[in-house]
């Protein structure tokens, strides 16, 4: 079999980006991207994506209807793929056993399901979603018990490692693409197949083909490794506000050995995104469940620290300011969880407003790409608040920085956005309160500057005078 045809089950942040990538590098091959929502696939449809990443309006622009398509009608699809991807999302449960921390596998079941009912022929099935280790066991078992005369099935494991901001970028040149088969000769045969599409563009030695269980955990040991790496920088920070150290400078110190490696080591107000935590969390779970206690504390120490250092950061705002926030307005830049995307899924920008909030503050909040009804809706969902009518009345959205900071106390920084470095910051220090201070969680403005403007500056990791108002954030520095 040649693959011709390829769906994928799930129009969102990885579906949507891996299948334009695939139909522009793969023009011989068909690409049908589907999912159940309609606002979504009306989104793919139109001049406005529903995701918002660099490079890839010119990427659908380019393939949309030549070889790339996206619809609602998964069962037509599906029927006449050779190859399914499945890309549905795969959040932490919210509900029953082990919630807060299992992986909720109940949209890869359906898909499963809705695959074994409408399948014809041959087909190869490929978890691209994030999913517990011997998952593709079940989607095995779920295809294998409904099949049809005259229907087989191959199941492959090819999980996805592209980052939100950077995604094009990483699709075309990824730094390996892992796929995972089952050791027979049909398994070999699919791993083929999936190989000869990835290599229209990757080079045989990013292509790594291994066992589907060693494939599967793979992808949750990367995210739980680079999420260690942010929780360690965030741990020596704490140490470093406390000692008078920069964490700048004992980061680049660090990342010098070439053991260590100088990539993800900047300290910030916490790590987010959609995939961090809940991985890490799903990690723990499955530890746990295997009684592997020690292993499942090692990683959840991650996740701790995570929390600690944005929690430090909110009540060294409140610290700094007196020790009240209440009836203040704050200004923050920043919303989504890193730059160069809309996502807000646990940003920290989230967790560190909802504390605000909580305490009072007026937020006057601006991000280039989130949109108001998303910000609205994260700070007054029944998850951020108990009280999300007075939380409401706290909440100011602007689409001008510069109208955000008129009778600000304080600047708040929360996502690294380039455009944050390059603002007037002397033409906002003459519209806020005096003192005026400024937050930065994101490490990215040039403090000295700040300073010199006359804007008490804090920063993570830093401290810039000895017994400044520092020392009034308490007991958590
Ligand atoms: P998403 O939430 O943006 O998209 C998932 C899409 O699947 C949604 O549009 C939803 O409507 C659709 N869907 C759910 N059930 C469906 C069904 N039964 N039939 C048809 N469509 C259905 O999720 P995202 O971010 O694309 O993540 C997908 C998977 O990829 C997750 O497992 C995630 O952990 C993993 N991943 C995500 C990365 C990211 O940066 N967002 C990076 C690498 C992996």
């Amino acid at each position: 079999m040649v693959v011709k045809n390829v769906c994928c089950i799930g129009a969102g942040y990885v579906g949507g980006p891996t299948c334009s990538v695939i139909a522009w590098k793969c023009p011989d091959i068909q690409v049908h991207v589907v999912d159940v929502s309609q606002v979504r696939i009306k989104q793919w449809n139109s001049d406005k994506l529903p995701i918002y990443e660099p490079g890839l309006d010119e990427v659908v622009k380019e393939c949309l209807g030549r070889n790339l398509f996206f619809s609602n009608d998964i069962d037509q699809a599906v029927r006449e793929a050779d190859l399914i991807f499945i890309s549905v999302n795969t959040p932490s449960k919210t509900y029953g056993i082990g919630k807060g921390r299992a992986a909720d596998l109940k949209h890869i079941e359906l898909c499963a399901r809705k695959i074994a009912e409408v399948a014809e022929g041959h087909k190869i099935v490929v978890e691209k979603s994030t999913v517990p280790v011997r998952a593709a066991e079940s989607i095995a078992h779920i295809l294998s018990a409904n099949t049809k005369p005259g229907v087989s099935f191959q199941v492959l494991s090819n999980p996805e490692f592209l980052a939100e901001g950077t995604a094009i970028e990483n699709l075309l040149n990824p730094d390996r693409v892992l796929i995972g088969g089952e050791e027979s000769a049909e398994g070999e045969a699919a791993v083929g197949e999936l190989t000869w599409i990835y290599h229209h563009w990757v080079p045989q030695h990013n292509i790594i083909t291994l066992s589907t269980w060693s494939s599967e955990l793979s992808k949750l040991a990367s995210n739980a490794f680079l999420a260690q790496r942010v929780s360690s920088i965030n741990a020596i920070s704490a140490l470093c506000e406390a000692t008078g150290a920069d964490v700048s400078q004992v980061a680049h110190a660090v990342g010098k050995d070439s053991r260590i490696g100088s990539k993800f080591l900047q300290a910030s107000v916490g790590f987010g995104g959609s995939c961090f935590q809940k991985d890490l969390l799903n990690l723990v779970y499955i530890a746990e469940c295997l009684n592997l206690h020690e292993v499942a504390t090692y990683w959840q120490q991650v996740t701790d620290m995570n929390e600690y250092q944005r929690t430090r950061f909110a009540k060294r705002i409140i610290g700094c300011l007196f020790n009240t926030v209440t009836d203040k307005t704050l200004a923050v830049f920043g919303f989504a969880f890193k730059k160069n995307t809309g996502d807000t899924r646990e940003s920290p920008a989230r967790f560190v407003c909802s504390h605000l909030l909580e305490e009072g503050a007026r937020l006057n909040i601006y991000d280039p790409k989130v949109e108001r009804q998303q910000i609205e809706s994260d700070l007054t969902s029944t998850r951020a608040t108990n009280d999300p009518e007075r939380i409401e009345k706290l909440i100011h959205i602007y689409t001008d920085p510069y109208q955000a900071v008129i009778d600000a106390h304080a600047i708040v920084i929360l996502t690294e956005w380039d455009e944050f470095k390059t603002y007037d910051y002397k033409k906002m220090l003459s519209v806020m309160k005096k003192p005026a201070f400024l937050f930065d969680g994101r490490k990215i403005i040039d403090h000295q500057a700040v300073m010199n403007l006359g804007y008490h500056t804090e920063t993570i990791g830093k401290r810039f005078t000895r017994n400044t108002l520092l020392r009034s954030s308490g007991a958590d520095l």
